[in-house]
């Protein structure tokens, strides 16, 4: 990952675009697979003519007469126009109108990226809009955004700023989005788009992936498939307030909008001020919602996660296990026992810090983030030191941008925290928790120094799990202007994108997952930073087979925490046997999150057994092509999915049982993604039946299996005692 080649909230633009003068002109901007041609004739609207698979130049030369009614390519407000727009401004004399119109084309090269760049000119006023478009010659994501310079005498403001928009024919177009709630993220929702507007927002400020995600697909021949039909994706890149439209008017398109939420956050721009917005990834693909995620994870890894080329380790995170009751016998015993296990890394989560005022519970120390010798009397030096003895890394939890009111930081800087002047804040977790505020340079050095101490005191440290439990609540900035608190949810992203930017050029190496009361902050706009998320606070492996699907629509299986966790289940006090609750762990980034000492003998030695098979199906489950087979959604009884290496030399297959209805037949799964020309051996993981399967280290032809698949028995094949309702089975399929 290069840090330097992420988009920030107003970076200095590229001065060394050269503008190339044209006539009318079409530009076709090709991905891989994938091209848009846009129509920029100079002192005209630029107007968008094509987005889909790739296209000839001549194809790209005849498409205005094969095409039907031609929209702006970044509808500006004012002057005959579509009911909604891209951008929208009042000018500094309180004119509300745009008209942009194409001013030159320029290209540029950025770390292995092109840059296609169409200015823009108001025809009266001196506001310049840059429309960029990010392509890699193998990728199929484009990413797009503008940006917006104000270069009238005064300020002008803001009031709708979207980083792209793209018109798709109507027709049987459905929208496939993710939904949810604590506990519950990323549920798939899917719907045909009909008459009307449809919005999916966030306005947390904080957490904004908790309950709506910014990323969307259009499955442009009906009701969505896995595996066929022509598929568009749409990732906005945005840790912070965000809004996508979709509007499906009287005309022959549906319109589709997507940025920064503009609600509470119109923006005053400052003479010579450049606001630049956040990138919308497109993708576009025949080969269905699996393949619009095989794009997007693809990209992520190579462009827009930190260390997506870098297996993840299997760790041991200590919340579900101890909880706040953090010592230094408890983690010392997690550590032999995770080594034991064969994992590679301790995470020891919530509770370790605050002298004056203990993190007991959650009501308390946010903000001091001192080690409490009281628990830990070899303070964090003594842990690393134990990991060091076991063979195994350490790494640690903090909430940098939260602090409690019961607080030595707050009790000295109380002018840190988000709340509006005149009013007291209102707490969030544990009845006394504020969030600071990151538009403060000085908030943001504590929040750097936070870090930086750690590391500096402690560079073994290897992984730092940053939680954020609070969203903008309270709103008001105790540094922004009176004239700017409407900058507030802007301005906290920007300043929180500094301060990780400082962050990873002073530590590149370490390994950080964002956690916001678990998925809270899974998206692209934050990730850059981030190896990885944490999925869900929920951990309970039926439930998370739903979830896991619905992240898996936009994420890669590198970035996705997935732990074995306890039976009963924390959250929903389910009792699932420890194979099946391996089994869903083992499809993402496996970890676990568990008091070893209440697993039995002979689950530790299971667990041992699958850790070290999961490090074989490693590099295939992190770096594999996605392809889901059965929906969980669908409700038929079963899910499953595989994960084929770009050789396709190996893949790994997983079948989770979701119901046990006695006699219900299920359906018989086909593979995807296999050279059909190739012979695969097959190899069931994880194993408990007394006796193997049927086809196990049998070989069949990739075409076989593609076509006609293998059953899959309902049931385990177990002693009577052992018998239960759940059946899940991990086969590795390597070339013969
Ligand atoms: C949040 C996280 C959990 C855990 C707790 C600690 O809820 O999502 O995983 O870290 O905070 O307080």
């Amino acid at each position: 990952m290069n840090w330097k080649s992420i988009t920030l909230l107003f970076a200095t633009i590229v001065s060394s675009i050269t503008v190339t003068e044209i006539s009318a002109k079409n530009v076709k901007i090709d991905t891989q697979n994938t091209s848009l041609v846009l129509e920029a004739e100079k002192g005209k609207k630029l107007r968008h003519l094509y987005y889909g698979g790739k296209i000839s130049e001549n194809d790209a030369a005849a498409l205005r007469s094969a095409s039907g009614k031609i929209y702006s390519a970044y509808p500006d407000y004012g002057m005959i126009t579509l009911p909604e727009t891209a951008i929208a401004m009042i000018h500094s004399d309180g004119d509300m109108t745009l008209d942009l119109v194409v001013d030159g084309i320029s290209s540029t090269h950025d770390n292995g990226a092109d840059i296609t760049t169409v200015t823009l000119k108001d025809t009266h006023y001196p506001v310049v809009v840059k429309v960029n478009y990010k392509t890699w010659k193998d990728e199929n994501v484009m990413e797009t955004w503008s940006e917006i310079t104000n270069n009238e005498k005064s300020p002008v403001t803001l009031t709708r700023f979207a980083s792209g928009y793209l018109p798709i024919r109507s027709g049987n177009v459905w929208l496939s989005s993710l939904h949810g709630a604590w506990g519950n993220e990323t549920r798939l929702t899917e719907e045909p788009l009909t008459r009307g507007m449809k919005v999916i927002k966030s306005h947390e400020g904080v957490r904004n992936s908790r309950f709506d995600h910014s990323e969307v697909m259009f499955s442009l021949d009906g009701k969505p498939q896995e595996n066929t039909g022509r598929t568009i994706g749409a990732a906005l890149c945005y840790g912070g307030n965000y809004k996508l439209r979709i509007d499906t008017d009287e005309t022959d398109s549906h319109h589709f909008f997507a940025g920064i939420n503009e609600e509470d956050s119109h923006y005053k721009l400052g003479k010579g001020e450049t606001f630049v917005t956040p990138p919308l990834a497109l993708t576009w693909s025949d080969e269905g919602l699996s393949g619009v995620s095989r794009s997007f994870h693809k990209w992520g890894r190579n462009h827009r996660l930190a260390h997506g080329d870098t297996p993840r380790k299997v760790l041991l995170n200590s919340w579900e296990g101890v909880y706040f009751d953090i010592n230094e016998k408890g983690m010392a015993n997690m550590m032999k026992n995770i080594a034991a296990m064969g994992g590679e890394l301790f995470v020891m989560d919530d509770g370790w810090f605050g002298v004056k005022y203990p993190r007991n519970n959650d009501s308390a120390g946010l903000g001091d983030w001192t080690v409490d010798t009281r628990k830990l009397p070899g303070g964090i030096q003594g842990l690393v030191d134990e990991a060091k003895k076991n063979g195994i890394k350490f790494g640690i939890w903090i909430e940098p941008e939260m602090v409690n009111s019961k607080s030595e930081l707050f009790e000295k800087h109380p002018e840190y925290i988000i709340k509006p002047a005149n009013r007291k804040a209102k707490f969030g977790r544990g009845k006394t928790q504020l969030i600071l505020d990151m538009s403060n340079p000085e908030v943001q050095d504590i929040v750097f120094n936070i870090v930086d101490t750690l590391m500096t005191k402690y560079p073994e440290i290897d992984y730092i799990k940053w939680d954020a439990n609070m969203d903008i609540e309270n709103h008001g900035s105790q540094y922004l202007p009176a004239d700017k608190q409407s900058h507030l949810y802007i301005g906290y992203q920007k300043g929180l994108q500094n301060t990780l930017q400082r962050i990873r050029a002073k530590y590149p190496d370490v390994t950080i997952q964002a956690c916001a009361s678990g998925g809270g902050r899974v998206n692209y706009g934050i990730l850059p930073w981030f190896d990885e998320f944490w999925t869900s606070d929920n951990t309970d492996a039926l439930q998370r087979i739903y979830m896991q699907w619905g992240t898996s629509y936009f994420f890669p299986a590198i970035a996705m925490g997935s732990h074995i966790s306890a039976s009963p289940n924390h959250q929903t006090h389910r009792i699932i046997p420890i194979k099946y609750r391996t089994d869903v762990a083992m499809s993402g980034r496996l970890g676990m999150e568990i008091q070893p000492d209440d697993m039995t003998a002979e689950e530790k030695e299971q667990t041992k057994r699958a850790i070290a098979e999961y490090k074989q199906i490693r590099p295939v489950v992190q770096f594999g092509d996605i392809y889901r087979l059965l929906s969980p959604y669908d409700e038929k009884g079963a899910a499953s999915l595989m994960y084929v290496a770009p050789e396709k030399d190996k893949a790994v297959f997983y079948w989770w049982k979701t119901r046990a209805f006695r006699n219900e037949i299920l359906p018989r799964i086909t593979m995807k993604g296999l050279d059909p020309e190739k012979e695969y051996v097959v190899h069931e993981l994880n194993r408990i039946d007394t006796k193997p399967l049927s086809f196990e280290g049998k070989s069949f032809s990739g075409k076989f299996l593609m076509e006609n698949g293998l059953e899959i028995p309902v049931n385990h094949k177990l002693a009577k005692k052992n018998e239960t309702d759940w059946s899940s089975r991990v086969l590795y399929l390597t070339e013969k």
